[in-house]
């Protein structure tokens, strides 16, 4: 469970307000948030803000982030590009709560232009309240995702 209760956010311009609206949410129920920018409605590049995230979970410095820009779509790409980073764009509770029970997700991402600020408080809710399933067969899958990015998947060796 992440008892720390320790958090590490950041957004896009289009993410800001929401990001920021979250920020107050999650601080009133106790969360630790650190805010890696932007720091402003400014249109600015995303893969930067992204890149500051996932070095510090990377570093284990911070279990979970969560990305706020305009769809969710670009800084999931953007994170998901980073060794040892499952980011998912959720739109729903349903994929919040599956997407750390099977995939183990780590990242949160979310399209302020897509969902409202209360729906964005509540899949970070459900996100931040679920685990990863200790079964096999998901580890199995989290194994070779692994040797995706590691360039040592051999498929012959499941089929
Ligand atoms: C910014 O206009 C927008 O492209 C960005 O926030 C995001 O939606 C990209 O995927």
């Amino acid at each position: 469970m992440n008892t720390q209760k320790k958090i590490i956010i950041g957004s896009d311009h289009a993410g800001y307000e929401a990001k920021l609206k979250l920020i107050e949410k999650l601080q009133k129920n106790g969360w630790s948030v650190t805010d890696v920018g932007c720091y402003s409605t400014e249109s600015c590049d995303y893969p930067v803000p992204v890149h500051k995230l996932c070095l510090r979970i990377q570093s284990g410095e911070f279990p979970l982030g969560i990305l706020i820009c305009g769809t969710g779509i670009g800084v999931s790409i953007a994170a998901n590009k980073h060794r040892g980073i499952r980011a998912a764009v959720c739109s729903d509770t349903y994929s919040a709560e599956m997407t750390r029970k099977h995939n183990a997700a780590n990242v949160l991402c979310m399209g302020a232009r897509v969902i409202g600020d209360d729906k964005i408080a509540e899949i970070t809710e459900v996100f931040l309240s679920n685990e990863p399933l200790d079964e096999e067969r998901h580890q199995r899958r989290l194994r070779m995702i692994s040797e995706l990015e590691d360039g040592t998947f051999d498929e012959q060796k499941y089929e």
